[in-house]
């Protein structure tokens, strides 16, 4: 642990948190203050890069990409244009495809890419590969909870499994543009269940198996589900999670919005309550269902999901992509990132809950002919070789993860790894958050055998596929260099004034034009959409990342300048927490901030403030962390409560964060101005009160 936290750069102040903190314009209302920026990778000295042997199949050198980066970005509709006839268009979308405004001084935000076609994403996963004479090969390999409980399936019996699915949401009123929640365990179901959506042109919305009933009962009404589809429950290790009951206790506080409930019965979890009239059982009802089902074709900016991801501020918010650009970016970013061609296997670790589930899990891979691990356990169960088990078992080719399990996996000594056969790995990849030198590396050499290239992907569920990314064997790779833009993608680096910077330096990081698997708005909430994203820099989509950028011009992305905070790799919004804490009747105030933390790289650390008459106690400390676990989910429980009889805020009553944010690191000596307190003594009281 301790190696690992001296990679992390304490105290680190960049330029950008004092501009946050000292400037007066707007769009400090939005972003409310800065999280010191994790420059664990940045701030260091850039390691050498790194060479592998590897030679990508698409790509000679980096020359090469700079060439069609190039192109794609000047003629961005023709280069959309040829990657796009990879794909079956039922009808052809005009030449001249693409419009957009990204100005919210020009009015309206809005991006079409491919305009005048009609395509069907699920046709393009499955059929496609069919009819090229892939049927019988692996589309989805299903690895249980349990080792040795496993299932092989092929394009065919996919494509049979999604039309039934598809048959029995037809039969049940759900038409084109009707949404679909979907809360299932990583069964070969869960993907099969998005693409039978799709197929028919519903609306997706897959809610996280691991929020709470609360969670999902917000979800489900934001979005207007008519159906949901689930499991009696899913095994994590040892403990089964009982997915109905939570449907069941979350569809009570929405009543009468759900008119179906389709159950999958998972062996594995067999019990489960039932209510007659809306809850039907998958097996029995899909068994009677035609294995075809004919394509709905839909127009390219046809909705084909919502998913639901944190903010600085308020509720979770529903980001909406839509079909023809999102399969376009989802395929060409899986076929060059990862090389990926027809036959590879590869695994995506990701839960089908989040957006890295979504598009490198079931539509990249399968847009590629690809066959693609679909692991229901957990990765360190039943012990803590069970990745490299995997990884040997299916030949897996390409392997992509956080590196939140990297650190984790670390931990557990190189025995785990070295014990399994490795050989067949090609290409390994990260994501969602920046990934230490010392994870890279451990990566790059236990694992991969200093062989493999690794792509440390950034992108974001808004931004719908990888947009700055290195490409495996192009270019020497820096660790902890999240590297050059993905095709058509134009990343800025921006001042405080939301001014282009050039060459190296530091930054905001935002991107000046529309690339086809941008999220088209926030369902339901056009407006946000427009504040969250466009208003903070005009005339460019604002990421919520502070970047560095070198001499080479590569991007080190330095994380969240905003109240987001990355626990795990799952993104967390302060806002939620301290909304899920003040739920409780004794807490009268909560702030929450994000902390160093070497396994899940941060933490939640909340500051409580109770109401008059209740007592500080060990036993309210738990009943917080459970308002938490049951309003939103157990991966949202803070790591640490500390008690607050006062908090430090400013005259006019604003929580000062920074100094919190400082006493939570133990970084008392770097709190700088606190004249502004209405009440400096609170400070030291604080810090005499660490829990
Ligand atoms: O802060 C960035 C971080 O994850 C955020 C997006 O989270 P989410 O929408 O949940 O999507 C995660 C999976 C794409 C970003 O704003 N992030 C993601 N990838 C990286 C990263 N930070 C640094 N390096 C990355 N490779």
């Amino acid at each position: 642990h301790c190696a690992l936290s001296a990679h992390r750069t304490a105290g680190t102040r960049s330029f950008l948190s004092r501009a946050w903190e000292l400037s007066e314009q707007p769009l400090k209302k939005l972003v409310r203050r800065p999280l010191r920026l994790r420059l664990e990778a940045g701030a260091h000295e850039p390691m050498e890069p790194v060479s592998t042997p590897y030679q990508h199949s698409l790509l000679k050198d980096r020359s090469q990409y700079d060439a069609e980066w190039r192109r794609s970005v000047e003629d961005p509709a023709g280069f959309w244009g040829d990657m796009a006839s990879n794909y079956h268009w039922e009808q052809q979308f005009e030449t001249n495809h693409q419009s957009e405004n990204f100005d919210v001084r020009k009015g309206k935000i809005f991006q079409k890419w491919f305009r005048g076609g009609k395509t069907n994403l699920t046709y393009n996963c499955l059929d496609r590969h069919i009819e090229r004479g892939l049927g019988d090969s692996p589309a989805l390999l299903w690895e249980g909870n349990e080792p040795g409980t496993d299932k092989v399936l092929t394009y065919k019996q996919v494509h049979a499994a999604v039309c039934q699915l598809a048959n029995w949401l037809k039969a049940n009123g759900i038409t084109k543009g009707d949404a679909v929640a979907i809360y299932l365990p990583m069964l070969p179901e869960l993907p099969i269940a998005m693409l039978a959506c799709a197929r028919i042109g519903a609306v997706h919305s897959v809610i996280f198996g691991g929020f709470s009933s609360d969670a999902l009962a917000s979800r489900v009404k934001n979005c207007e589900a008519k159906v949901v589809i689930t499991a009696t429950g899913g095994m994590r290790g040892k403990k089964a999670i009982p997915l109905k009951r939570i449907v069941d206790k979350g569809l009570a506080k929405v009543s009468g919005l759900v008119s179906k409930v389709l159950v999958y019965k998972n062996p594995d979890v067999p019990e489960c309550d039932w209510t007659d009239g809306r809850d039907v059982w998958w097996q029995d009802e899909l068994a009677s269902q035609s294995t075809d089902c004919a394509v709905e074709w839909v127009e390219s900016e046809h909705p084909l999901f919502t998913l639901y991801t944190s903010g600085s501020t308020g509720q979770p918010k529903g980001v909406l992509h839509t079909t023809g650009g999102y399969m376009l970016m989802a395929g060409t970013t899986t076929r060059y990132v990862f090389d990926l061609q027809p036959g590879d296997v590869y695994w995506c670790t990701a839960d089908c809950g989040w957006i890295t589930g979504h598009t490198y899990l079931t539509y990249g891979p399968l847009l590629n002919g690809a066959a693609s691990v679909v692991f229901e356990g957990q990765p360190t169960y039943p012990d803590a070789g069970r990745v490299w088990a995997i990884v040997q078992k299916y030949k897996v080719k390409q392997l992509y993860t956080a590196p939140t399990l990297i650190r984790a996996l670390i931990n557990a000594g190189d025995q785990w790894v070295t014990k399994y056969d490795r050989s067949s790995l090609a290409i390994l990849g990260t994501v969602g958050e920046p990934i230490n030198p010392i994870a890279w590396q451990w990566y790059h050499e236990v694992v991969g055998e200093g062989r493999c290239p690794i792509v440390d992907t950034y992108w974001q569920t808004e931004t719908g596929a990888h947009i700055i990314t290195p490409l495996p064997g192009v270019w020497p790779q820096p660790p902890g260099c999240a590297s050059l833009p993905f095709f058509g993608v134009q990343p800025v680096m921006l001042n405080e004034k939301g001014e282009e910077l050039q060459g190296a330096g530091e930054g905001f990081l935002a991107v000046k034009a529309s690339w086809p698997s941008t999220l088209r708005t926030l369902f339901g909430d056009h407006a946000r959409y427009e504040t969250t994203y466009f208003q903070p820099f005009k005339g460019y989509y604002f990421t919520g990342d502070g970047t560095r950028r070198d001499k080479e011009g590569r991007y080190w992305i330095t994380g969240r300048v905003d109240d987001v905070i990355n626990v795990s790799g799952h993104r967390i919004g302060t806002a939620e927490v301290e909304a899920a804490l003040t739920e409780h009747p004794g807490c009268s105030e909560a702030a929450v901030v994000g902390i160093e933390h070497a396994v899940k790289g941060q933490g939640l650390y909340a500051y409580i403030t109770l109401k008059e008459g209740h007592e500080y106690t060990d036993a309210l400390k738990k009943e917080l962390v459970n308002i938490v676990r049951s309003q939103i989910g157990a991966f949202a429980a803070p790591d640490v409560i500390h008690w607050a009889p006062g908090l430090p805020k400013t005259r006019s009553g604003k929580i000062m964060r920074r100094v919190l944010r400082k006493i939570a690191a133990k970084e008392e000596s770097e709190l700088g101005d606190t004249s502004t307190l209405a009440d400096p003594a609170v400070v030291d009281a604080l810090i005499a009160n660490r829990p």
